[in-house]
C-alpha cells in the first residue's frame, strides 16, 4: 500500500483506497498538519485502520495531537476516530452540530472532548487560524472542507476526487484524458444530486473555494492538486451541464466479474 508523503513543509498525505468494480480505485486520503497545534483531518476507512494508525504516528507524536477534524461522517473518513481519540488525550474532535448529531449513532465521545465549528466557522489553531468551508459537491450534509491559509491548502472532503485504474500523488502524473475522465465519474456518481442543482449554485460554490486562492487542493479522494486548483474549480462547474451518470447494473457487474474475478 502507498505510504504518506509530504506535500509542503508541514503537510503530509496519507493515501490509501478502496476498490470500484470496472473502474479501478477510488483513492481515500487522510492528511496531518504540523504546526504549533498538530491537526490530523480525517482518518481514513476501517480497512485502512492498521496501516492509517501506523502512518500518522510515525508522523506526529500522539500526544501533540491537538485537533481531529471530521470532514463528515461517512466511514472512509470517520474508520478511525475512536483509536485517534484513545490514543491522543490532548485531542479535541473537530466536527459541526449536524456531524456531531451524526456520530452520536454510534460513538461515545467524551462531549468535552468536540469542538463544533460549522461551515463558515474559524479555529485558531496556535499558529494560524483555519476556516471550516464546504466544498461545492458533497456527499453528506454534515460536510465542511478546512481551509489553512498559513499553508494555503484547501482540504476538499469527497470534493474534486478522481477514480482511475492507477492514482499518483498528484494530478499533474496523470494524462490528462484519465484525469478528466475519473474526475467527472466521481463527482458525478458520489454527488448525484448534482443534477437538480441549478448551474449558478454550482458555480457559486466552485468560485468560493476559487476565491481562497489555494496553492494546493487535496481531495479525500483524489491526487494532490498542486499547479492550477482554479482549473478544478472551473471543472466542478462544468458538471452542471452533464448528464446524470449511468452506473452499471448487476448484469454489467457480473459481466464485470466474469473478466476479473476468477470463479
Ligand atoms: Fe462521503
Ligand atoms: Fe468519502
Amino acid at each position: 500500500m502507498a505510504r504518506s508523503y509530504k506535500i509542503s513543509h508541514e503537510a503530509h498525505v496519507i493515501p490509501a483506497d478502496l476498490p470500484v468494480p470496472g473502474v479501478g480505485k477510488l483513492p481515500v486520503n487522510a492528511m496531518v498538519l504540523m504546526g504549533k497545534e498538530p491537526m490530523i483531518l480525517d482518518t481514513l476507512a476501517i480497512v485502512h485502520r492498521d496501516y492509517f494508525l501506523e502512518e500518522v504516528f510515525a508522523i506526529v507524536e500522539p500526544k501533540d495531537v491537538r485537533w481531529l477534524f471530521l470532514s463528515h461522517e461517512d466511514r472512509d473518513h470517520s474508520g478511525s476516530i475512536v483509536q485517534i481519540m484513545e490514543r491522543c488525550p490532548n485531542a479535541k474532535l473537530v466536527t459541526n452540530f449536524l456531524g456531531l448529531g451524526k456520530l452520536h449513532e454510534e460513538f461515545d465521545f467524551d462531549p468535552r472532548r468536540i469542538h463544533i465549528l460549522n461551515d463558515g466557522g474559524r479555529l485558531d489553531i496556535g499558529d494560524r487560524t483555519v476556516a471550516a468551508i464546504r466544498p461545492p459537491l458533497f456527499d453528506s450534509s454534515a460536510t465542511t472542507g478546512i481551509w489553512d491559509p498559513k499553508s494555503e491548502i484547501y482540504y476538499g472532503a469527497d470534493c474534486f476526487g478522481v477514480v482511475g485504474a492507477q492514482i499518483p500523488e498528484y494530478t499533474d502524473e496523470m494524462s490528462a484524458s484519465d484525469f478528466e475522465d475519473g474526475f467527472f465519474f466521481m463527482n458525478r456518481a458520489n454527488h448525484i444530486w448534482f443534477e437538480h442543482v441549478k448551474a449558478e449554485a454550482l458555480a457559486e460554490g466552485a468560485e468560493k473555494i476559487k476565491k481562497l486562492g489555494a496553492k494546493m487542493l487535496v481531495s479525500g479522494h483524489g491526487p494532490v492538486e498542486r499547479k492550477n486548483v482554479d482549473k478544478m474549480c472551473d471543472m466542478i462547474k462544468r458538471i452542471a451541464d452533464m448528464p446524470a451518470i449511468e452506473l452499471p447494473d448487476n448484469d454489467a457487474y457480473v459481466a464485470m466479474l466474469d473478466e476479473s474475478v476468477p470463479a
